[in-house]
């Protein structure tokens, strides 16, 4: 599919305060003319903040990491979770059209999404609340078919419980992601059959589902709120000079000590002979 910026553009973009300064910090993440490396994490939170990715948040982007524009645009154009058109309100689902997904029901899947959502791809609901692509693996085909909503995976998914999930989250609630048959995780549908010790103190969720469920971000965009602004490698840098210091002290008495190697070198080299041959000598004299 060709992925091209939007035909309707907003005028200008600028992150909110709380944005801005998380921005800032993932930039100093990166050594000095390296910032660029930071170019999707500011591009993904412009999208949070907008919803979708205009073209004035990836210039700005581009600006902020002394980036050409086109360099960002190369970036946003290629990966698939940079949504270059307005998507729904609520929720974009994404639904998994690849092989596994595919055999066991994909299809059904995305006739649901024709039917409650938009007849085409990328195009919102009449109520603006929704909007669905399909996209290739999502790796996660041992719960085929299943689909990406918001930021969560839903998996195990019929037709049914789909669109089940699409009227929830058109009331205002959030379904709790992850298998939607009952499984934990991608074990046999009738349970363990081997290492059945790890059933015992887990969660009561798999692990990405109870990470969805504590932080609740499935669809809620996020603003910073959802954890504190946390750059501890900025401490980390603050200590490097003092850390140098040290090495460069090393590093003298090495030199010295090559220089004085030589000296070192012959006294032992002197000394041990004369002690091995005195010793026999005075052996010698005590028979005679
Ligand atoms: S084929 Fe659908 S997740 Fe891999």
């Amino acid at each position: 599919m060709l992925r091209r910026l939007h035909h309707d553009q907003p005028a200008s973009f600028a992150f909110t305060p709380a944005n801005k300064a998380w921005a800032e910090a993932q930039i100093t993440k990166y050594p000095e003319g390296r910032q660029a490396s930071a170019i999707i994490p500011l591009l993904w939170r412009a999208q949070e903040q907008e919803g979708w990715l205009t073209r004035p948040a990836i210039e700005a982007v581009a600006d902020m990491l002394g980036m050409a524009y086109i360099r960002a645009l190369e970036v946003a154009s290629f990966y698939f979770m940079f949504q270059l058109q307005p998507v729904g309100s609520v929720a974009h689902i994404q639904v998994c059209g690849t092989l596994s997904c595919m055999i066991c029901g994909a299809e059904n899947l995305i006739a649901v999404c024709k039917d409650k959502i938009a007849a085409n791809a990328h195009a919102l609901s009449a109520d603006g609340k929704f909007s669905w692509e399909e996209v290739e693996c999502l790796g996660s085909c041992a719960n085929a078919p299943m689909a990406q909503i918001g930021k969560d995976y839903y998996e195990d998914l019929t037709a049914e419980k789909l669109a089940w999930i699409i009227d929830e989250l058109a009331a205002g609630r959030v379904p709790t992601p992850g298998p939607q048959n009952g499984r934990y995780a991608a074990e046999p549908l009738k349970g363990l059959t081997t290492l059945t010790a790890h059933e015992s103190g887990r969660t009561q969720f798999n692990a990405s589902v109870q990470l969805a469920t504590d932080i609740g971000d499935t669809v809620k965009r996020i603003d910073g709120t959802e954890v504190p602004l946390l750059t501890p490698w900025l401490g980390k840098t603050a200590k490097k000079p003092a850390a140098k210091k040290p090495a460069a002290k090393k590093a003298a008495p090495k030199a010295a000590a090559t220089k004085a190697e030589p000296k070192a070198e012959k006294k032992p080299a002197a000394k041990k002979p004369a002690a091995k041959k005195a010793a026999p000598k005075a052996k010698k004299a005590e028979t005679k």
